[in-house]
């Protein structure tokens, strides 16, 4: 029998006991041993709980007990998330989180800590919630040079977009629905401006460079600055307005960054909508992958950290191989990147043209009192050097 204690029992504690409680059998069949909760560590109590005997407040009793192996943290934030699994680590038990901004801050730093201790410190579902992506990218890729990860990464966010555009529904409104249905941070910031899809990407990056990628270092746009108008015109060209988060490998230096896009209709992200995350995997011998599923939400989140509990059951003496090393990467600059832009602006043609030279004029219905239109493609030096040459630009999004 392997035991373990849940830090936090919100929507994902509470879903990785559920997910335990539901799949018993067969999770112990396949981990070979059966997998008891012993704690579960909240600030709160849980009168009439079924569990409410198991919720303890003080980390010691959990860091201190001989018989738990695994610590699982679904508390979110880096701290005291970081103090718990160092001290977690030290204590000689493995760990488990679904914890992006933990991870995307110190997990080079816990797996070198875990690995010299013959531990496990995994976080599969710190990126895209249920869906599969770490894994693959730490063992099934290995064989390919990762050239380009593009993703939906943030499953409020992708909600919010495609409510809007099929609803034509208020943004504050939809906000407010994400948050009711589980899926928003308690601090929905995190989701709208872009910070949490750039912690994903900050993972993924770092994963693909085997070194530690500093998502501060990733250029962060995120979808508050999206109008009615915009989605509008998404639709006059055939499009969808999506936040992504990329990075892409450019000679020997790897670029990331996290933005709204406009994409086509054959764009393999374009039909990704709802709730739902999907990765985008070039690879140089693999070609093209995509990993869809959902990105947020009780059970398809706690999904992925039991399977992560299974996968330590059954290398407890052993670490699993994880290639990200901490000393960091020098990301490629961002206006590296080479896309068309769509703009929106008050300015007339004739200024419009002297700035930009060629572009493509789009319409939408009852946007008369401005002019819209996409440029060529060119690198985001050659767009700032441009539109500091134009008065009255109301909006730019990037074109894929
Ligand atoms: N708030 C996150 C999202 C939760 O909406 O994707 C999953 O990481």
């Amino acid at each position: 029998m392997v035991k373990i204690a849940v830090l936090g029992y919100g929507t994902i504690g509470s879903g990785v006991v559920e997910v335990l409680e539901t799949n018993r059998d067969i999770i112990a069949k396949r981990a070979g041993e059966e997998i008891s909760v012993k704690y579960i560590l909240d600030l709160r109590d849980f009168p009439g709980d079924p569990h409410e005997e198991l919720v303890v407040h003080d980390y010691k009793m959990i860091r201190n007990d001989p018989e738990v192996d695994i610590v699982v943290e679904a508390m979110g934030g880096v701290e005291p998330a970081f103090t718990f699994a160092k001290q977690a680590i030290l204590a000689g038990k493995h760990f488990a989180t679904s914890n992006k901004a933990l991870i995307a801050k110190h997990g080079a730093e816990l797996i070198a800590m875990a690995q010299e201790r013959s531990l496990n410190c995994l976080y599969e579902a710190s990126v895209g919630g249920g869906i599969p992506i770490i894994r693959p990218l730490n063992s099934c890729l290995t064989a390919d040079v990762i050239e380009e990860i593009s993703g939906i990464l943030n499953g409020t966010t992708n909600y919010m977009m495609t409510k809007m555009s099929e609803e034509g529904s208020d943004f504050d409104d939809v906000l407010k629905d994400a948050q009711k249905k589980g899926f928003a941070e308690a601090d929905p910031t995190a989701d709208i401006e872009g910070y949490d899809a750039c912690r994903k990407i900050a993972i993924l990056t770092s994963l693909v460079c085997a070194r530690q990628v500093d998502f501060e270092d990733i250029h962060t746009e995120g979808i508050t600055k999206i109008t009615a108008a915009d989605i509008r015109y998404a639709k006059a060209m055939g499009k969808r307005i999506k936040l992504l988060g990329c990075s892409y490998r450019i000679g020997d230096q790897y670029c990331a960054i996290v933005a709204p896009y406009l994409l086509d209709e054959g764009n393999p992200l374009f039909g990704v909508n709802g709730v739902f995350n999907a990765i985008f995997v070039r690879g140089n011998m693999l070609g093209d992958a995509m990993f869809y599923g959902s990105g947020a939400g009780k059970l398809p989140t706690a999904s992925a950290v039991v399977g992560d509990i299974v996968d330590i059951v059954r290398h407890k003496h052993v670490s699993i191989t994880m290639e990200w090393k901490p000393d960091k990467v020098e990301l490629a600059d961002y206006r590296n990147l080479r896309n068309r832009y769509f703009v929106r602006t008050t300015a007339d043609a004739a200024a419009i043209e002297a700035a930009f030279g060629e572009v493509s004029y789009v319409q939408a219905e009852g946007m008369d009192d401005e002019l819209a239109f996409l440029t060529e493609e060119m690198d985001g030096y050659a767009y700032e050097a441009a539109a500091g040459k134009l008065d009255g630009i109301l909006q730019c999004i990037r074109v894929r």
